[in-house]
């Protein structure tokens, strides 16, 4: 290929935003979070959350929020601190190139009314900046519900909403999510 071409190619790229992060690179970094999230994004551990086919966005969000402190957690926050933003591009690349998808147990009008606008009834995002809650452990949701509507976790949506939940609430809706099965595939090339 003639250099004029490739830097085109590669200026496209950079404007592509997620093309221009490395997901080979991603995948080796990955390598740091697979005890607890495992290299596919399927949690191994039932206080962290399935974090692989969410969205880059909202991924990288969160480990930027982790890196800079605004979301504090004692694994976490040391697993951030030293990302560059590089690194959390890639590695938000990597895990969000997979495929996620969900069986429900129960008759979906069972879902929580006030959360399927954004979560899915399924738990499955249906908006960008939104986490699937699908398959997550119960002690995850209500983890971060109280979080939310303690102040220790802010987030302009998700605080008002979680301070008009009471604990019987946070358990149902914990519980919905939770008894979804999911299942994580690296996406076909
Ligand atoms: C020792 C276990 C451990 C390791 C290693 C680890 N994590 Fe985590 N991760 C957690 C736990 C626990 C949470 C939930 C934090 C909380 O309750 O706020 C979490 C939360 C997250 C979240 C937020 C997800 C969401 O739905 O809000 C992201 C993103 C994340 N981790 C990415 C990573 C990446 C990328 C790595 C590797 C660079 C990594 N983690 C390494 C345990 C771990
Ligand atoms: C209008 C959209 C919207 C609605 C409705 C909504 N959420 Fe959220 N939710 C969000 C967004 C956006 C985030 C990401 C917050 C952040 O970036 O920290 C989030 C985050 C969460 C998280 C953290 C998950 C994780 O992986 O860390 C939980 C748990 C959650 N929501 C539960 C609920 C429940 C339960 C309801 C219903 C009672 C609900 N949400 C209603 C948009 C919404």
């Amino acid at each position: 290929m003639n250099t004029a071409l490739k830097l085109t190619l590669g200026g496209l790229c950079l404007a592509g935003g997620v093309w221009a992060s490395d997901l080979d690179n991603g995948r080796k970094l990955a390598g740091q979070c697979r005890t607890c999230h495992g290299l596919d994004g399927y949690a191994r551990i039932p206080i962290a959350p399935h974090i692989g086919g969410e969205p880059a966005t909202y991924l990288a969000a969160q480990l930027v929020a982790f890196r800079d402190g605004v979301r504090v957690h004692e694994m976490m926050s040391v697993v951030a601190e030293d990302l560059s933003d590089a690194q959390i591009d890639d590695l938000a690349a990597w895990y969000s190139d997979h495929d996620v998808t969900a069986a429900m147990p129960a008759e979906p009008d069972a879902a929580p009314g006030l959360c399927i606008d954004c979560h899915g009834v399924d738990g499955i995002a249906l908006e960008e900046d939104a986490p699937n809650l699908a398959g997550e452990s119960a002690i995850y949701i209500d983890t971060q519900l109280k979080a939310f509507r303690l102040g220790k976790r802010s987030h302009q949506v998700m605080t008002p909403i979680a301070e008009q939940l009471s604990d019987a609430d946070i358990r149902a809706a914990a519980d919905w999510y939770a008894a979804i099965t999911i299942e994580i595939e690296a996406r076909a090339e």
